[in-house]
């Protein structure tokens, strides 16, 4: 049997062997992405708009977060299981912050939780590795601040933003964090930051020169009808071969072609003679009117 990938195995892979990433909400979506061979499951705040339909991921909550890393979990994978933490899970104080990251280990079985943000979050995620609980940054990009920043925007598109980002990136990876994720970022920004700090970084469309990369599960397989990113490359059409499989599937409930016999149960001829016997109306005992 395979060994449980841990956050320090993904750290040592840096310079040495990709990391391949993938985020999934459930126990199928888990198997399937183990199976495949992820080094990583994430359980995106991204549930809220992938799987929940929400707008934006603020609207994901801890409940629902722990609801889904469990299932996650329950497959029992091979793929270390990273949960995200949601919007203000980890902005009203360190306390609220262990308890909830807490949460995602002791309740729902993570191995490790992802956070967003840079120096801004430095004291709870130093807070966090004192409670020996392994942390994945995120920076670029982050969709928790979505009004803040106006919207979903490549970042570090100027030297002082870009070289802001590189900053943060060291304050992180020297604060003991296991990995980054760097999100919409021009992809030499990405290369450089991968040079200047000693731990892996895992792009979603941030170029190719990242220790690893991650998408979203149902982008990867084409199980959505909403729109695409430019960095998101589809290697199935799940959307489609669902609506195609449920279409005949319909098709044959009308026409009466579903189940045949083969999917029925069949009951023993002799207890079905009996049954129809006993069911027979009886002769009825005529009045004797004479
Ligand atoms: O929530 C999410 O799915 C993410 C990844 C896309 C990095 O944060």
């Amino acid at each position: 049997m395979l060994e449980k990938i841990t956050a320090p195995s993904i750290l040592a892979q840096k310079g040495q062997k990709k990391i391949k990433m993938i985020t999934a909400y459930d126990t199928p979506s888990a198997q399937i992405a183990d199976k495949a061979g992820a080094d990583i499951i994430l359980v995106g705040d991204s549930l809220a708009t992938v799987i929940l339909g929400y707008e934006t991921t603020l609207s994901a909550t801890m409940d629902a977060m722990i609801h889904h890393t469990a299932a996650v979990v329950r497959a029992k994978t091979h793929s270390l299981v990273v949960g995200d933490m949601p919007w203000l899970s980890f902005h009203v104080s360190e306390e609220d912050t262990i308890r909830n990251a807490g949460r995602f280990i002791r309740e729902a079985g993570a191995q490790a939780v992802k956070l967003e943000g840079g120096r801004k979050r430095l004291n709870v995620i130093k807070s966090l590795l004192n409670a020996e609980i392994p942390v994945m940054g995120h920076l670029g990009l982050t969709p928790q601040s979505f009004y803040t920043t106006g919207g979903y925007k490549v970042q570090g598109k100027t030297s002082k933003l870009a070289m802001d980002l590189v900053e943060e990136a060291k304050i992180l990876s020297n604060a003991g964090i296991f990995a980054l994720i760097l999100e919409c970022i021009p992809d030499k920004l990405a290369q450089i930051i991968t040079k200047s700090i000693n731990i892996p970084t895992i792009g979603i469309g941030s170029g190719p020169y990242c220790d690893g990369q991650v998408l979203v599960f149902h982008d990867v397989l084409g199980l959505n009808f909403g729109h695409i990113p430019k960095f998101v490359r589809p290697y199935a059409n799940f959307s489609k071969i669902g609506v195609d499989a449920l279409s005949k599937f319909f098709a044959d409930i009308e026409s009466g072609k579903f189940p045949a016999d083969n999917e029925s149960y069949h009951m023993d001829k002799a207890i079905l003679k009996e049954l129809t016997s006993s069911l027979k109306p009886k002769n009825k005992k005529v009045a004797n009117l004479s």
